[in-house]
């Protein structure tokens, strides 16, 4: 039950933030020390410590304002692995169809002792808002079109682990760029950890200016399938479109779309990505989506340890301040 001496050799101390809004502002020390811990939780589950003490008499409350298999779950589950106890808050069924507004929402649940919330919405800034207004750490898991830090940080998380370092490699992220808080996120944390990124979509699906984010841009999946180490392919978002952005699903899925014959066209060793959840058929087939470079499954699997660390070290921080007696 409880590794209290391993985890008293974590690297929490360097830990600063109060909340996890977004990778654009961590620096690269930031996220690798997310990336270390979630690395140690492990090490600590594969050699039977599946279950901690580190967050225990702790509240973390799950907000979600939008639909979630993967993040959902694993937050729930990352939550129970650390001793926490759960709230779990949906909006369908809830007292929003009554007039009560977000932030009303989020303080009546913190009123009964919150100290970390989890939160999804399909507006852009609504964890930042969320910020300003609760004393409770708040953790992003997707904001609308704008980041979604723990699903880049497993993704980060999952290279690193296959590839040993992000230093030097070429990733590749493929399709709905424009909609994707994915790619967003993904471009932040790539970028700090010295990895070289190319955006793949068509044209309509690229954000204008993308470029000065330190990205390359291409519009011919075939062109760089040669010079990519690692693939994560994108769904389209027809949930955030309010307009055709390319012909049809059979025409995108004929050029960007990742299938056998452009895998024997990649390198040898390329690894498949997906955030999931995977449209079979058009991000992707399915001879891809369940072969030997896929580490699909791998992503969700490493999700757990990424969302343990994120909330252990905002709890570390919580937890030095009150010692110190410093305002919150
Ligand atoms: N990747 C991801 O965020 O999946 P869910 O929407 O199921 O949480």
């Amino acid at each position: 039950m409880n590794a209290a001496s391993e985890l008293g050799n974590s690297l929490s101390d360097d830990w600063s933030k109060k909340h996890l809004l977004g990778l654009e502002e961590l620096s690269a020390d930031e996220i690798t020390l997310i990336l270390d811990q979630a690395a140690e939780f492990k090490r600590l589950a594969a050699s039977g410590e599946t279950k901690l003490g580190a967050l225990a008499g702790t509240v973390v409350a799950n907000l979600f304002f939008e639909p979630s298999t993967r993040t959902r779950t694993s937050f729930a589950l990352a939550s129970k692995r650390l001793s926490a106890d759960t709230v779990d808050f949906s909006s369908a069924g809830s007292s929003l169809s009554k007039g009560e507004t977000f932030v009303d929402t989020a303080r009546n649940i913190e009123a009964m002792g919150v100290d970390l919330v989890v939160v999804r919405h399909s507006t852009p800034g609504a964890p930042h808002l969320l910020a300003k207004h609760l004393n409770a750490s708040v953790l992003n898991a997707g904001d609308g079109t704008h980041e979604h830090p723990t699903q880049a940080l497993l993704d980060i998380f999952t290279i690193r682990e296959q590839r040993g370092s992000l230093k030097g490699l070429t990733v590749a992220l493929v399709g709905d760029i424009l909609h994707s808080r994915v790619a967003r996120s993904n471009i932040w944390g790539l970028t700090k950890l010295g990895a070289r990124v190319i955006v793949c979509g068509p044209s309509t699906l690229i954000p204008p200016h993308v470029e000065k984010l330190g990205v390359e841009v291409s519009n011919n999946f075939d062109e760089i399938l040669a010079e990519t180490d690692c693939i994560n392919l994108l769904r389209i978002q027809f949930e955030r479109q309010r307009s055709a952005f390319f012909p049809s699903i059979r025409e995108y899925a004929h050029l960007f779309g990742m299938n056998g014959d452009r895998i024997k066209r990649s390198r040898k060793d390329v690894l498949i990505l997906a955030p999931g959840p995977i449209n079979r058929g058009v991000e992707l087939t399915p001879d891809v989506a369940d072969g030997s470079h896929s580490v699909i499954l791998d992503q969700v699997t490493n999700g757990l340890v990424v969302r343990m660390a994120c909330l252990y070290l905002l709890f570390q921080r919580r937890k030095q301040e009150s010692a110190v007696g410093a305002p919150q």
